[in-house]
């Protein structure tokens, strides 16, 4: 979705001084089958221009497609659309001198405030019913810091309010309008614990009910 100019002066104004680069706009149809809400951006995501396009995408399509959906049928975005990184002064062997490197990261709060303006106005213009917030960073912007994907994932949260920015847009009030939202685990957690793919896979059968045409 093509963001409007003043959405994004406004967003690079707020994101001043963060450690935030490029921009990668969420991908997919209005009144989707689902709403995917992921963290920010990595480096493939910057390069592709198109969200959830490195390793993280390929686990999130398959799981997609366990449930009868392809990517076309889904609006993919995240709490943040640029990349965060952080600057890391590591020693490289082949260099034989250290060198700095600036690593993917993941969001902090202020990040996700400054760039709330992004998030709101694709609820708004897609419409979405259901949506999925795949990790932490997705599911707290939707409901607040008091909920965990460890305790949630796999569950569903029907007809809730959620998250968006107040008149000021320095803080979040409750939207009037209310969603369904399934909470589950960022698809690359399986990189770091392979264990987890039987219950990934699981826990997003939770959703095929709720489709339209199931
Ligand atoms: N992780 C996300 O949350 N979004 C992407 O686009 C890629 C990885």
């Amino acid at each position: 979705m093509q963001y409007p100019k003043k959405l994004v002066d406004e967003v690079v104004l707020r994101s001043k001084g963060m450690r935030l680069e490029g921009l990668n706009e969420g991908e997919g149809p209005v009144h989707p089958q689902l709403m995917i809400i992921g963290e920010a951006p990595g480096r493939d995501e910057l390069i592709s221009h198109r969200p959830f396009s490195g390793s993280s995408g390929k686990e999130l399509i398959k799981l997609l497609s366990s449930i009868g959906l392809t990517r076309d049928d889904v609006y993919i975005t995240s709490a943040v659309r640029s990349r965060p990184y952080e600057i890391k002064e590591v020693f490289s062997k082949r260099e034989n001198k250290n060198v700095i490197k600036y690593p993917n990261r993941r969001p902090t709060k202020k990040e996700i405030l400054a760039h709330a303006p992004f998030l709101d106005y694709e609820i708004a213009k897609v419409e979405p019913k259901l949506i999925v917030t795949v990790g932490n960073v997705g599911l707290e912007r939707l409901l607040g810091a008091n909920h965990k994907i460890s305790q949630e994932h796999g569950t569903v949260i029907e007809n809730v309010p959620i998250l968006e920015l107040n008149d000021k847009k320095d803080a979040y009030v409750w939207s009037k309008k209310r969603y369904t939202i399934f909470p589950q685990y960022h698809p690359a957690a399986i990189f770091y614990n392979r264990k987890l793919t039987e219950d990934i896979e699981k826990d997003w059968q939770i959703i095929k009910p709720y489709l339209e045409n199931n």
